[in-house]
């Protein structure tokens, strides 16, 4: 997509995706079923923005040594995964200053109220409430800010995200209403069914996460197809054979999440899963569930090394990337600066 194509403020109401993944881990199955899978599919229908979200990162400590170097490797993960970096906008969040600006402005309109309700920052703030930075309370407000920069209409990620989704819509309701104008979409998230919500391999009723100690949680994209077959293979489950319905495997979260993983990657539902290996061993099952993911996840993880070592090129699409970004988020601010009355001297 060229600088001409882009719709620069999206007033003709064509739909328009936005999406962001942190630099803030090594990408696992979960950000890739969850989210990166369907950005590949959407981006035949939408025009699409797929964002490297830094700022957001840095919301917890982050080795400034190997910020951007995770940065790259999520732009890789987004390109060797199957998004078309000339047809879709890929760029890194602190390159484009007019999302810190438009959170500014949202941290005004959002209610401490919201926020206080956001049962992320809860769970990641813990006990540690008093120490934590004021970034990771603000955080939904810099990720609304993301999103209606662009006026996007609909946002692709995991059921995680719904929460701040949900706050995203508030905040854009609320400034319409406040200045009186229809300047920002009311977006929708887009949640797709089985890979929403991935489990840890260690224990199914929590999610799979970056930040987990356990390596042997999660699959990361850049695991060697050795290294799948054994989490697979160590991966927890319960001492009966698989369930002979899905009112049984709702009551057995780690059998359910492996089968949920294995319906994702071939395209099925868990149901149909359930049916297909209803009563077998788990030891069977494995086997086939390591094979899909060596199948879908070697040759990403393959070409994403390839990319990373080719920094010029990924630093190419990324400069192209924030170009394109720049040119729509400015002219979107620079409505919203009218709307809110800043004097333009
Ligand atoms: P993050 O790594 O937190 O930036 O997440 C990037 C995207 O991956 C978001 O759309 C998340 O909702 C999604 N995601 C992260 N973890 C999971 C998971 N365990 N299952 C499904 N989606 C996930
Ligand atoms: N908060 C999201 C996460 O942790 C990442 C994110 C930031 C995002 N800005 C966004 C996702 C805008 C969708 C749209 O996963």
């Amino acid at each position: 997509m060229s600088l001409k194509d882009l719709s620069k403020t999206s007033m003709n109401k064509s739909k328009r995706i936005f999406s962001g993944v942190q630099p803030s881990g090594d990408l696992h199955i979960g950000n890739y079923l969850g989210a990166i899978k369907n950005f590949v599919s959407l981006q035949k229908e939408y025009e699409c923005f797929f964002c490297v979200v830094d700022l957001h990162a840095i919301t917890v400590w982050q080795d400034p040594q190997q910020l951007a170097h995770k940065t790259r490797e999520v732009t890789a993960a987004f390109i060797a995964s199957g998004i078309d970096s000339d047809k879709n906008v890929l760029f890194s969040q602190s390159q484009v200053p007019q999302h810190a600006q438009l959170a500014w402005i949202f941290s005004c309109v959002a209610r401490m109220g919201w926020l206080n309700r956001m049962t992320q920052f809860k769970d990641k703030a813990g006990k540690d409430k008093e120490n934590v930075s004021v970034g990771l309370f603000s955080y939904p407000t810099l990720m609304a800010a993301d999103i209606l920069v662009y006026l996007a209409t609909h946002v692709p990620v995991g059921e995680d995200q719904k929460q701040h989704l949900e706050l995203t819509r508030d905040i854009a309701q609320k400034f319409n209403n406040d200045f009186k104008t229809d300047l920002f979409p009311v977006p929708e998230p887009l949640i797709f069914g089985e890979g929403a919500r991935v489990m840890s391999l260690r224990d199914g009723t929590k999610k799979m996460s970056k930040s987990d100690s356990s390596d042997y949680s999660r699959i990361m994209l850049n695991d060697t197809a050795d290294e799948i077959v054994q989490k697979i293979r160590k991966a927890k489950t319960d001492p009966h054979t698989l369930p002979a319905n899905m009112k049984e495997a709702y009551k057995r979260p780690e059998a359910f999440n492996l089968l949920s993983i294995f319906a994702s990657f071939n395209n099925k539902s868990t149901e149909d899963v359930v049916e297909q290996y209803a009563g077998k061993e788990f030891s069977s099952f494995k086997k086939d569930l390591a094979d899909v993911i060596v199948d879908k996840i070697d040759p990403i993880g393959k070409e994403m090394q390839k990319l990373i070592d080719d920094k010029p090129y990924l630093d190419g699409i990324m400069k192209k990337g924030k170009e394109k970004a720049i040119y729509v988020a400015d002219s979107v601010l620079s409505k919203v600066y009218d709307v809110v009355g800043f004097s333009k001297t």
